[in-house]
């Protein structure tokens, strides 16, 4: 059934803030206004939900918070919405505010959670996350913003790096999705990558970082520096690996010198490129669009590899794929059981020759 003129649709923020959040926000909150619906906002994610703690969307305030990072809603990880009483707050919340549709911007916990949801009231999932963890969609909200963070990072790096003839571990977020390390490896020229998808041993990953300083320094080849990019969902410790390494390298190139930057919440802040803000709005405007003309249980994700339903027709580059596919998909993307986990990983195992060149 289509929501009506006056409809109250209530738009959450969760989990990991990712940058582009504010732009989704200001572009569902835009296009509701502009289908006559009521928009309201809940403040700190499902917190705020099982707290009732709902607050205006003031379109103005929405354009400026969109050239921010962040989440201008706040978020939270709460650990009492899956509880039975958080679930049964969350939904006295709903009935009492008359929220006909919820439009949750998040990852892979916060669309799970919308779907706890859906038989109270509609819903629409928006992808954001720095991690680029969920399937049903080519790129999350964040990931652009977040690679070109430790690009950025990296290319200061090397600056100190070449000047000192120095080999860094830099470590980045990404959860136990490799993604992130890997794209940022690529676009900074780094020499090699460290990902949890090869499921590597230590023994194997201080081989493959030793390779890539030994080749770098050994053979002529000109480097100044070496940059080992390491997704932090490696589990083996970045300062332990460099004191393997170490332990290894120093018998025969006795002036290499191996630091550690590890760059955490670092990449997760800072304003959102043009790119993430272009995705945000177009996502969240078929995520609203369809709200209104009644879907209800699904994601609008961005088309590309895995990506299996057909665009919409709000926009060719967007696709509406049930919630639960998305999370079932998710969970084999994440168990490297789907083609783009396979291809994705074959690239993760081949690429290494290449970087270390
Ligand atoms: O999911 C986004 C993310 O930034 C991950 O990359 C990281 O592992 C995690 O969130 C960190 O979460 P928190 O800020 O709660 O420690």
């Amino acid at each position: 059934m289509k929501l009506t003129a006056g409809d109250r649709v209530a738009i959450i923020t969760s989990g990991g803030d990712a940058p582009g959040m504010n732009a989704a926000v200001r572009a569902a909150t835009l296009v509701g206004l502009t289908l006559g619906l009521d928009v309201v906002g809940v403040a700190e994610g499902y917190k705020g939900l099982i707290g009732g703690n709902l607050v205006p969307l003031d379109p103005r305030v929405l354009d400026d918070a969109a050239r921010r990072g962040g989440t201008w809603l706040g978020t939270a990880r709460s650990k009492e919405f899956p509880t039975p009483e958080g679930q049964a707050r969350a939904r006295e919340t709903i009935a009492r505010e008359k929220i006909k549709a919820l439009l949750v911007i998040g990852g892979n916990g916060s669309l799970t959670g919308m779907q706890t949801l859906v038989d109270v009231v509609r819903t629409a999932g928006v992808p954001a996350s720095i991690d680029n963890d969920l399937a049903g969609t080519r790129l999350a909200i964040g990931v652009d913003t977040a690679m070109n963070t430790i690009v950025e990072a990296i290319d200061r790096i090397c600056d100190t790096a070449a000047a000192h003839r120095r080999a860094f571990i830099v470590e980045v977020m990404g959860r136990d999705c490799g993604y992130l390390a890997m794209t940022s490896a690529v676009a900074a020229g780094a020499d090699s990558c460290l990902v949890p998808e090869t499921g590597r041993s230590e023994e194997a990953l201080v081989d493959q970082v030793v390779h890539a300083i030994e080749a770098a320094f050994q053979k002529q080849s000109g480097k100044r520096r070496v940059i080992i990019v390491k997704s932090e969902g490696v589990k083996m410790d970045s300062t332990r690996l460099k004191a393997a390494v170490d332990a290894r390298v120093l018998k025969t190139l006795t002036d290499v010198d191996t630091r550690v930057t590890v760059l955490g919440h670092v990449v997760r802040g800072g304003a959102p490129s043009a790119f993430d803000r272009l995705l945000a709005a177009r996502l969240a405007n078929c995520a609203m669009r369809a709200l209104a003309d009644g879907e209800t249980g699904f994601m609008a994700g961005w088309m590309g590899p895995g990506v299996t339903r057909p665009p919409c027709s709000y926009d060719h580059y967007v696709a509406l794929t049930p919630i639960d596919e998305v999370l079932r998909e998710t969970a084999k993307l994440m168990s490297g059981d789907t083609p783009v986990a396979k291809w994705r990983r074959k690239v993760f195992e081949d690429i290494d020759v290449v970087l270390s060149r």
